[in-house]
């Protein structure tokens, strides 16, 4: 949901066209975000840090995805003589691609937005403003001009206003620092945002803040010495003249080919990069004297922390597309999330699970009236595919809420709760508000993300990383499937280790070890699935029908259809098949019905029988062996998948669905790693 993306060099010669290439190369990486419009800005000419007002930056934004920006960028440069080989010792770069909130997509809404016509400040953001009604209506009283529909504008207009004041008050041009600016600025910022401040009054100077909306600062060491240092020495931080790179980035895949060493910037910090280094400040809530509640700002010491993320986990490697490339991951990306977590056991001792992020509350959860299991998406499937298994091994009612649901109905949540946030991203703003919402009512709150350091795992009590590796592609698929194992473990280690229930557990824990294995094996379906793909290419609409583990499997497989391929799919409980479906059912509309080995097959079997007197063009997904006898009474396409423990069968049976999706939309045209309108991380309301 946009990613905002910086590149300051300092005391290192940069050409022009290198400059350019980090920016674009910044918003490759951070594209998934969003990509309905994009925008840079650079100088316009040699700026040097003491050279007082700078001419005014250059700004390039285009509608459309990044490749049309760089088309225009470097046409625009061709047209204007701008020199490409021109260096500069000291630059600093900013840019953003767009999933548009306020405003259709067109060049007048793409980020980098301006203060007024001479780009006295840019800025570059994430997030939504929720007050830039009222800012605007005040500016416009000032006598500003607005030319978007953004939330964004409001900010390097009200940095811009705040200059100008502080100025007209006296002394001199410099009166404030850039980062007095910016602190003021976000004084009156009400909403969620991740912003990149630039300003031909502080010239290759950058300000970043934040709240609520991720971001992070990577620094590039250039010497020797430096790169010996420890990586959580603050003095990366601090200026030493030293050549360095510094990038500000959404997140860490635009980082990871530049360097390893980051800094999280924590919500309420505002972090000024200039003269090779970093100053950090905060708002400061004191008691005055009279004990009034003094906000000032204070600076901040941190340190760098190391990014556990491979280059290689960000390329394509040898697929054509990240999702392919994600859905045949799963193998290895499961054996991550299991990876020091399953206990194999041995003479004396049962097999068991260790989930270090969550043990020491256990005792708590075990206590607990309820669990509620709160997500959105995906996230939210694949809390209800592991639903039933706590429930049936922890012996504690389990709920499921999706986030945005409850926040408005408010519904109940109580201290004795333990409420369970999912999120691939860590960042989704329905999940976080609820998470707020909990919270503030008192539950203890544990969150299972593939984010380390976002906000979902830095706000919950405890947690679990499902630990899937980055995931770019816009829709989810290995991280749902390690999101229903870390569920399943949680479920083991919730649930008491009673002798009745130990060959269940052990059973589950088998399996566990087994899953890699058995996802290897069902992605040999590959083929077959671009065939039936190829069958359904030109349908209207699927309807997925699941029950018990498997209603997730319905939902979750009818999502990726619907987000990908652009298809109407709906995934339907089969219970309910009678209670209204049923009246959809003829001889052409395609229905997958997902009838393997589980307590719920016979059920499953009836469902297929009431089918086939509908005449339903049907598509069984059965287990392996299964295919004769689960098409009585008509004639079905089959899709034979190798049979697991019943709680975590829901892991294979997506996977020939995510397959199906994938060629479905590679067949239909469609760009599977950036479906229409959608974006990763979905961080507005
Ligand atoms: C679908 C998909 C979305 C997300 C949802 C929640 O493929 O990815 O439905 O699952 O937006 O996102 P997270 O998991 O990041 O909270």
């Amino acid at each position: 949901m946009c990613g905002i993306f910086a590149y300051l060099n300092f005391n290192i010669s940069r050409e022009r066209r290198y400059i350019l290439e980090v920016l674009f190369n910044g918003l490759r990486r951070l594209e998934y975000r969003g990509y309905d419009s994009a925008g840079i800005s650079i100088d316009s000419s040699l700026t040097s840090s003491n050279a007082g007002v700078a001419p005014p930056s250059l700004v390039f934004r285009q509608e459309g995805n990044i490749e049309s920006l760089v088309k225009s960028v470097y046409q625009d440069v061709a047209a204007t003589d701008l020199n490409l080989q021109e260096s500069f010792l000291i630059h600093a770069g900013i840019a953003h691609t767009r999933w548009a909130t306020h405003g259709e997509p067109a060049p007048r809404n793409s980020h980098p937005q301006s203060s007024d016509a001479g780009n006295e400040f840019l800025v570059v953001h994430n997030g939504v403003i929720t007050n830039y009604e009222v800012l605007k209506e005040s500016l416009v009283r000032h006598g500003f001009t607005f030319e978007s529909d953004t939330d964004t504008e409001v900010i390097p207009k009200l940095a811009k206003f705040v200059f100008d004041n502080a100025n007209e008050e006296g002394v001199g041009d410099k009166r404030v620092t850039f980062s007095q600016v910016v602190l003021e600025v976000m004084r009156h910022l009400e909403g969620a945002y991740a912003l990149i401040f630039k300003s031909r009054h502080y010239p290759n100077e950058l300000i970043a803040c934040k709240r609520g909306s991720p971001l992070l600062l990577g620094v590039k060491e250039l010497t020797e010495e430096d790169n010996r240092a420890s990586f959580n020495d603050s003095k990366f931080l601090s200026s030493n003249g030293e050549p360095k790179e510094l990038f500000l980035s959404s997140d860490p895949s635009a980082l990871v080919e530049h360097t390893k060493k980051v800094l999280v910037i924590e919500d309420g910090e505002v972090v000024h990069l200039k003269d090779g280094g970093a100053s950090i400040f905060k708002f400061d809530h004191a008691k005055g004297k009279g004990g009034e509640t003094l906000v000032r700002p204070a600076s901040v010491q941190r340190a760098l922390s190391v990014l556990e993320m491979e280059v290689e986990q960000i390329n394509k490697g040898k697929y054509e597309h990240y999702m392919q490339k994600e859905i045949h991951e799963q193998p290895e990306s499961l054996k991550t999330t299991m990876r020091g977590r399953l206990i194999r056991g041995g003479s004396c001792k049962a097999k068991s699970v260790l989930l270090g992020g969550i043990k020491d509350h256990l005792k708590t959860i075990r206590r607990s009236r309820r669990i509620v299991f709160i997500g959105c998406g995906t996230s939210y499937n694949a809390a209800l595919a592991a639903r039933p298994i706590l429930e049936e091994l922890s012996g504690i009612p389990v709920t499921m809420e999706i986030a945005s649901d409850l926040v408005d109905r408010q519904g109940p949540i109580y201290r004795e709760d333990t409420t369970v946030f999912v999120s691939q991203s860590g960042e989704t703003a329905d999940t976080l508000q609820a998470l707020e919402y909990a919270l503030e009512n008192g539950a203890l709150c544990v969150g299972i993300t593939n984010t380390v350091g976002s906000a979902i795992a830095r706000n919950t009590h405890c947690g679990v990383h499902i630990n899937a590796g980055c995931e770019i592609g816009v829709a989810s698929t290995k991280a749902y499937t390690s999101q229903i194992v870390v569920m399943a473990m949680l479920a083991l280690a919730i649930g008491d280790d009673t002798i009745s229930s130990q060959a269940r557990r052990e059973a589950i824990i088998d399996g566990l070890f087994d899953l890699p294995k058995k996802v290897k094996e069902v992605l040999k379906l590959d083929q077959e699935m671009k065939d039936l793909a190829q069958l359904l290419i030109a349908e209207q609409s699927l309807l997925v029908f699941g029950r018990g583990y498997n209603y997730a499997t319905a939902l979750e497989g009818a999502l990726k259809v619907k987000e990908v391929a652009l298809m109407h799919s709906e995934g339907i409980l089969a219970g309910e098949m009678k209670h209204g479906p049923l009246a959809l059912v003829d001889e052409t509309l395609p229905i997958v019905v997902i009838a393997t080995r589980d307590a719920c097959f016979s059920k499953q079997q009836s469902v297929i029988q009431q089918l086939h007197a509908r005449k339903g063009r049907l598509i069984v997904m059965c287990t392996k062996g299964d295919a004769a006898s689960v098409c009585v009474g008509g004639s079905c396409r089959v899709i034979e998948v190798p049979q697991v423990e019943d709680c975590l069968q829901p892991v294979i049976n997506i996977v020939p669905l995510q397959l199906l999706a994938y060629h479905l939309t590679v067949l239909r045209g469609y760009n599977v790693d950036q479906p229409r309108n959608l974006a990763k991380s979905v961080t507005t309301q």
